[in-house]
């Protein structure tokens, strides 16, 4: 079981969101978080298509998400609002698989013209699976690299934007495990 389970929403193998993605769980990393990527393009397709909600592939993924003490999710905006495949699989998902994590969710647009994507469509669909949203993070396809997997985003100040938005989630899981510890010593 992982700390953190990243979860990119991307049927795209060239992926950009997903190169965000692998950039926040290295730093996460280097915090000192055990990290497991999961993506949509890894879930069989008949499993998906035919909503297998009970396949041993959608049990596996809910099992490692249920065990996270925080989850990150990703998509690219398709159509001002998240991946249908990404829809597809968290349809197969227990409605109770996020709750009380907390979940950083990240887009990744054509433009910033769908900025809002992230607070009408992502946040919503998190929130029903009862994840804690935090701020989350959306990028320009102008501000990633995706050729440059160590160093995949290009303006500085995204840059420290996504490692304020980090830290926050990285303080928040801490503090909750420290709650924990507190709470089974009384
Ligand atoms: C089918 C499709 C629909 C898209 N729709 C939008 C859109 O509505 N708004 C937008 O800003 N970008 C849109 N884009 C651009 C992608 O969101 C953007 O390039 C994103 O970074 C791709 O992420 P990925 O490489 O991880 O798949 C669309 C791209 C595709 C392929």
């Amino acid at each position: 079981m992982s700390d953190i389970v990243i979860l990119s929403g991307s049927p795209s193998e060239a992926s950009r969101s997903e190169v965000v993605l692998k950039h926040l769980g290295e730093l996460l990393k280097e915090r000192g978080f055990s990290v497991s990527h999961l993506s949509v393009r890894d879930v069989p397709q008949e499993d998906l298509f035919l909503g297998r909600y009970n396949s041993d592939a959608i049990a596996e993924i809910s099992t490692l998400i249920h065990g996270a003490k925080g989850v990150i999710v990703g998509s690219p905006v398709y159509k001002a609002a998240y991946s249908g495949v990404l829809k597809a699989l968290i349809d197969l998902l227990p409605q109770d698989v996020l709750q009380d994590t907390p979940v950083l969710p990240l887009m990744t647009g054509g433009s910033s013209a769908h900025l809002l994507a992230l607070e009408y469509t992502l946040k919503p669909l998190l929130a029903t699976l009862k994840g804690q949203n935090l701020k989350g993070v959306y990028l320009v396809d102008s501000q990633i690299d995706k050729l440059n997997a160590a160093e995949p985003i290009i303006d500085k100040e995204v840059e420290q934007r996504i490692q304020k938005q980090l830290e926050y989630f990285a303080e928040i899981i801490d503090r909750r495990a420290a709650n924990l510890v507190v709470k089974q010593e009384i």
